[in-house]
């Protein structure tokens, strides 16, 4: 089954083309990160608009990669939510109206199962059950799956997503938009160990996560710095945030495989980038004998590949319905 998927939910416009879901026949995503880098983070009007100057291409883009016809397509998906719902508009409203028109079934899929399906693509071994840690901009998760349909959320942010921590903290810093693989870069350079940051656990055994804490926690250690006089070290303050978060992220993440009894851990959604996040989940799983998977780095960001792989396994699951005219975006989605 080939499907061609189009993910709008941010601040990348992308266009996929999957065979039998795990099949990667098309990756076409375009950035849209350098236009709002100007304005420090992603302005969603903004957003909107360049999706709506992209998307023909990106389409016309993934079947010439794919060499495909539309009429070697078997179905249609697309992000349905949750982000910003100017952008998920433009890529549903697309694929709408392109399957109306070529008379082709049209798969909605959550953002986050295309995160927590992300690995598959590149890992043919890799098959439910698992357990996932989602690390992005918008969320931080720790779901099992235990089967392609059967998703169960044991812990999330209760504030601040990871990648959100990572982007505020880096504005503050001065680095420009998006922070994250900036701070991970300049943390390669300090030590983590320089500054102590609190972590924060919440209630014992909890998989929940709250990272606006460490967040104050940075501002209020630069504002001191600056009263006393004292030069920051940047690279210390890097390293010393982001160790903090990743302690914090890989004891839950060990902690739920424990009490699950799960063998395989993925890791996906942007932050699922961070070198150190992925040496230290490695270095764990390892001693734990768990196996570790994480997509590649154009994988872990968004993409419709994602996308694309969850909708074939939602069709195994539930078949193929017609498009659905009445199907509409959502910009706050349960899983
Ligand atoms: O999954 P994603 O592309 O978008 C959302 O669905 O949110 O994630 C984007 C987030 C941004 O916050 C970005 O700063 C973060 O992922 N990110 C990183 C790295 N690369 C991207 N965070 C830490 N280290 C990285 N190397
Ligand atoms: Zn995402």
């Amino acid at each position: 089954m080939k499907i061609l998927a189009i993910e709008t939910s941010c601040d990348e416009t992308s266009v996929a083309i999957t065979e039998n879901g795990r099949t990667i026949l098309a990756n076409q995503i375009y950035s849209q990160i350098d236009i709002h880098k100007l304005y420090g983070g992603v302005v969603p009007e903004i957003a909107s608009r360049n999706h709506l100057l992209k998307i023909s291409q990106m389409v016309d883009s993934a079947l010439a990669e794919a060499n495909c016809q539309f009429a070697d397509i078997d179905a249609l998906a697309v992000t349905k939510g949750p982000g910003l719902i100017g952008a998920l508009l433009v890529g549903l409203n697309y694929a709408k109206s392109l399957a109306y028109a070529l008379d082709k079934p049209l798969i909605p899929v959550h953002h986050i199962a295309g995160h927590i399906f992300s690995a598959l693509p590149e890992h043919l071994d890799l098959k439910p059950p698992f357990l996932t840690l989602v690390a992005s901009g918008g969320h931080t998760s720790i779901i099992a799956c235990h089967d392609y349909d059967t998703l169960e959320i044991l812990g999330e942010t209760r504030d601040d997503a990871v990648g959100e921590a990572y982007d505020k903290v880096a504005r503050t810093l001065g680095l420009s938009y998006p922070g994250g693989p900036m701070i991970d870069k300049l943390a390669q350079t300090g030590k983590g160990d320089a500054i102590h940051f609190k972590r924060t656990y919440l209630e014992k055994d909890s998989f929940d996560f709250s990272f606006s804490g460490i967040k104050s926690g940075v501002l209020n250690y630069i504002n001191n710095s600056q009263q006393k006089n004292e030069e920051i070290n940047i690279a210390d303050l890097a390293a010393s945030f982001q160790e903090a978060v990743v302690d914090v992220l890989v004891d839950k993440s060990m902690l739920a495989m424990e009490k699950t009894g799960l063998n395989d851990l993925v890791l996906c959604g942007g932050v699922a980038a961070n070198s150190r996040l992925r040496e230290r989940l490695k270095a764990s799983c390892q001693e734990r004998a768990y196996k570790l998977y994480y997509p590649t780095l154009k994988l872990c960001t968004d993409n419709a590949v994602m996308i694309a792989c969850a909708a074939y396994y939602k069709a195994q699951k539930q078949g193929l319905s017609k498009n659905d005219l009445a199907l509409n975006a959502q910009n706050n989605l349960d899983l």
